[in-house]
């Protein structure tokens, strides 16, 4: 068995003449917490659901533990969970009914249904007076809740969760990615697809996607080293009128890239030397400190450039 839990080589897909994928390769190994960022309409969705064996590749391949999802979906169904971006559950069942009806699609007995719901309810700290309570009562957070249940219910080795925490309360964020990292500490790898900067730095590895193609894949770590060769420089103004020209001076010098954050200018010098004799030459309107890139940053310089330098 290799060490990669998913290989995808070279995938296309295709809606008529549109292509919501466009020739990606890249790899998940086993146990990580494996991120998909990008814009509305990037195709991390379709991306996925071809992963999952939804949708077939136009061409390419995708192989799970070495085998292909266009072929072996018998094999593959009880090794993927999978929490669609659309909310999933029924409304007007109650949450036991609804965990009963997921399990119920993977062929389990009763009685194992019973035992994993228990488990699951556990894991996610389930309060007792939901189980039996209509779903379309329960607030958004507690329904994302109910829904990570249903999908672990089978005990799949390959987590898949589309904006699992879109839209919902920081509380809730916070919750759901403290089961994302105890799933991946019990051997679980989790391929999830978000909007928020601040959970991508949670994962192993990121891809950012851009229009059906990727345009970077590494770790947070890697990416910010990738893309910044040099790290920003932040700027403090002694005097907040400073700001304005300080940001021309050092625009029309072409001394690097300069953005406003705030009261502060955040510079990306071209080189640190040239940057210092700026500093020093300025030094009674600003002091300034070396930062490190954010995948913000990143993310900017990324789609700028159209992939790594
Ligand atoms: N079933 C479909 N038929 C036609 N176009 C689709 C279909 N599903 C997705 N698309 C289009 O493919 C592109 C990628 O969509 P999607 O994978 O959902 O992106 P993301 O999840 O990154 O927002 C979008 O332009 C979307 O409109
Ligand atoms: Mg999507």
């Amino acid at each position: 068995m290799t060490n990669n839990i998913i290989e995808v080589k070279n995938l296309t897909v295709r809606f008529g003449n549109f292509k919501a994928v466009d020739g990606i390769s890249f790899s998940v190994k086993r146990g990580e917490i494996f991120g998909f960022l990008g814009a509305n309409g990037a195709g991390k969705t379709t991306t996925i659901r071809t992963i999952c064996g939804i949708l077939n590749p136009t061409s390419g391949q995708v192989l799970i533990d070495g085998h292909d999802v266009s072929t072996s979906t018998a094999v593959l169904k009880p090794k993927i969970g999978y929490m669609s971006q659309k909310f999933t559950l029924y409304p007007d069942l109650t949450v036991r009914e609804n965990i009963y009806f997921a399990g119920s699609l993977y062929n389990m007995k009763r009685e194992d249904i019973a035992k994993r719901a228990r488990t699951v309810f556990d894991f996610i700290d389930m309060e007792e007076r939901h189980i039996g309570g209509v779903v379309k009562n329960l607030s958004g957070g507690v329904k994302q809740m109910i829904a990570l249940c249903a999908t672990l219910l089978h005990d799949p080795q390959l987590v898949f969760l589309d904006e699992p925490t879109a839209g919902t309360s920081p509380k809730t964020r916070r919750d759901f990615w403290r089961l994302i990292k105890r799933l991946s500490e019990n051997g679980k790898t989790i391929f999830l697809t978000t909007h928020y900067m601040d959970e991508a730095e949670y994962c192993d590895r990121i891809v950012l996607m851009d229009k059906g193609s990727i345009i970077a894949c590494d770790s947070p770590e890697g990416l910010k080293k990738e893309f910044f060769k040099q790290n920003p420089i932040e700027l403090y103004m002694n005097k907040p009128d400073y700001l304005i020209g300080v940001k021309a001076e050092f625009d029309s010098l072409g001394l690097g890239l300069s953005a406003v954050f705030g009261a502060n200018l955040r510079v990306f010098p071209n080189d640190y030397e040239s940057f210092k004799k700026f500093a020093d030459k300025n030094k009674e309107k600003f002091y300034y400190k070396e930062t490190s890139p954010s995948l913000d940053d990143v993310f900017l310089k990324a789609l700028k450039s159209g992939g790594a330098k």
